[in-house]
């Protein structure tokens, strides 16, 4: 992976994952398949294969935690008695200290090590059987390559929402701080998540002592042809520069159409570089009244800047506040997100605006066209309810949109 792609990697090690010499089809099952797809997916994964030193979460079903047992019955079954498995892999496993977020991640040889804590979840005790007191992860020689986390959700930018009590935040960051201070590689933050634990960008909750997972594991089939706001990635050997670069945006659009205005898309459909990461750029072209009609972005929050002309920006709020300015050119915009608004050019010549939204597809319904154009059309029954006039003013409308 080329270093500036850091913010692809999470799609990156999702696809060299899924595809990576797996090429199963997994489908969207209950709780059992997906434990097993994801299960699956680590021990072929060429990261865990690869890894000599890991922390890895003993699942309790209880919490929604995906299951980690298999996982650990294939590093433990053949361990030998210098605490390394035949895998050649040793394991740490968390024990919580206390209620002050203090986790430790303790050595681990077999699944007998571990005892049912107050809260009856299995942990290791802190001496094994013969009173030796466990190695620490903080105190050990040599760094760990590999964490498995478990958490309630996550988003496609690696944030996670753990139980609350913050015990892996706070682990994880003076792991982090370890290694910064021995010199060590970072850690490859796993997380397991079933689909249903994956949310939008946007609806975790972000703290300041959040740490992000390098990679999200979950059973989906990336390879499906229904994708919501996330494509394939290029191998990163065959990126170019030419992926991070788009002249799209340049031209002036022809806006002689019913609207006088015209919107040029710079989202990941046109622009394959901004796959993943969460930002893309409209350019928006008004002629003299030409009007951009209300309409939503459903995945995104919207600001725009006018580079020519005067432009009355609205919007309605949740509350049914509309909230407008005129604007001219320099002056920028924020359109919360979901929430109808507009733009008319109520200047002399034509306008120029540029938009800028936080998803690479922001998606957008157009209301006159959705409401009177769509495809088969809404029936006459409930338009004319909605809007409390008669079939003849539904008709006429629809008829401006040749449907
Ligand atoms: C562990 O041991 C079992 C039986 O002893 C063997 O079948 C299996 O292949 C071994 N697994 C690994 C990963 O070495
Ligand atoms: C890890 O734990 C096993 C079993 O408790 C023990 O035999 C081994 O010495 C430990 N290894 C290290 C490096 O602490
Ligand atoms: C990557 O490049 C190779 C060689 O040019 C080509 O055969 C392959 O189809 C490319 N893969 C993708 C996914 O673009
Ligand atoms: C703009 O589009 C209209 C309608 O499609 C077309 O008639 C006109 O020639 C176009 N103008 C330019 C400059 O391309």
């Amino acid at each position: 992976m080329v270093p500036f792609m850091e913010s692809l990697s999470l799609l990156h090690a999702l696809l060299t994952l899924l595809k990576g010499g797996n090429s199963k089809f997994v489908a969207l099952g209950g709780v059992a398949v997906q434990n097993n797809a994801i299960q699956s997916h680590v021990l072929e994964a060429p990261w865990f294969k690869s890894s000599k030193r890991l922390c890895a979460y003993i699942s309790c079903s209880a919490l929604r935690e995906v299951d980690t047992s298999k996982v650990l019955s294939e590093i433990l079954q053949n361990s030998t008695n210098d605490g390394h498995s035949q895998m050649g892999k040793m394991l740490y496993v968390p024990r919580v200290e206390d209620r002050n977020s203090h986790m430790r991640m303790l050595n681990i040889s077999s699944i007998d090590d571990l005892i049912a804590n107050s809260m009856n979840i299995l942990e290791p005790a802190p001496v094994d059987a013969d009173g030796k007191e466990r190695e620490d992860v903080m105190l050990a020689d040599n760094p760990v390559d590999l964490l498995l986390l478990p958490g309630l959700a996550f988003d496609k930018s690696g944030r996670r929402l753990g139980r609350g009590g913050g015990y892996y935040d706070t682990f994880l960051m003076k792991y982090q701080e370890l290694a910064n201070e021995r010199k060590w590689k970072q850690p490859l933050l796993v997380a397991l998540s079933y689909s249903l634990q994956i949310m939008d960008d946007g609806d975790i909750p972000v703290t300041p002592n959040d740490v992000r997972v390098d990679a999200l594991i979950t059973p989906s089939d990336l390879t499906a042809s229904l994708s919501v706001n996330g494509f394939p990635c290029k191998p990163a050997t065959n990126v170019t520069s030419n992926d991070f670069f788009f002249d799209g945006l340049s031209q002036e659009a022809n806006t002689s159409n019913i609207f006088g205005s015209t919107v040029t898309a710079g989202s990941v459909l046109t622009f394959p570089g901004l796959n993943t990461l969460g930002i893309s750029i409209n350019r928006v072209d008004f002629a003299p009244g030409g009007l951009n009609p209300p309409h939503v972005h459903p995945r995104s929050t919207e600001s725009g800047v006018v580079i020519e002309g005067k432009l009355l920006v609205g919007f309605v709020s949740t509350g049914n506040v509309f909230y407008s300015k005129i604007i001219t050119a320099g002056e920028m915009f924020v359109i919360p997100k979901g929430l109808v608004h507009f733009q008319l050019n109520v200047g002399e010549g034509k306008a120029l605006a540029f938009t800028a939204f936080n998803s690479q597809l922001p998606g957008v319904e157009v209301l006159p066209i959705t409401l009177f154009a769509s495809t088969p059309s809404i029936p006459n029954d409930v338009l004319t309810k909605a809007f409390q006039v008669g079939d003849d003013v539904i008709n006429s409308i629809k008829s401006k949109f040749g449907s």
